[in-house]
């Protein structure tokens, strides 16, 4: 990967907006690598193969599921027009355009400025309970 998830002088960047694009390059990789196993699966015909396969394709579900809830944490906008739209019944674009509309837009970006304790508020990535 290197260094090529900046779009921006990194030294410029804060060490939060730099863990927001690791976390960002992160995802993009997961979901890489669940096309690929399924891909993979569509073609093997190996049964013991394709339990490997599936059982891999196992932890990069978890792996995106992990980096998406990160971000989600870290980025309030993003959370809100997320939760209008995953795990809803109905059409998707409408529930997004609806979830975008009801966002706010003036937060200067995804990255949440956090509280002079470092709390987001949010809670954290460990032991959170739904
Ligand atoms: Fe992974």
């Amino acid at each position: 990967m290197g260094f090529d998830q900046y779009h921006e002088p990194p030294e410029e960047l804060s060490a939060e907006t730099r863990t927001f694009a690791r976390l960002c390059a992160s995802l993009t990789e997961e979901a890489e690598a669940i096309g690929w196993y399924e891909q993979r699966l569509a073609v093997e015909t190996d049964e013991d193969a394709k339990a490997i396969m599936r059982d891999a394709q196992g932890e990069e579900f978890k792996h995106f599921a992990m980096d998406l809830e990160f971000l989600l944490r870290r980025s309030p906008r993003w959370r809100q027009i997320a939760a209008g739209v995953l795990f809803q019944g109905g059409d998707i674009v409408e529930h997004g355009e609806a979830a975008e509309a009801g966002s706010g837009d003036d937060d200067g970006g995804a990255v949440a400025v956090t509280a002079g304790d470092g709390s987001l508020g949010i809670g954290s990535l460990r032991g959170a309970e739904r």
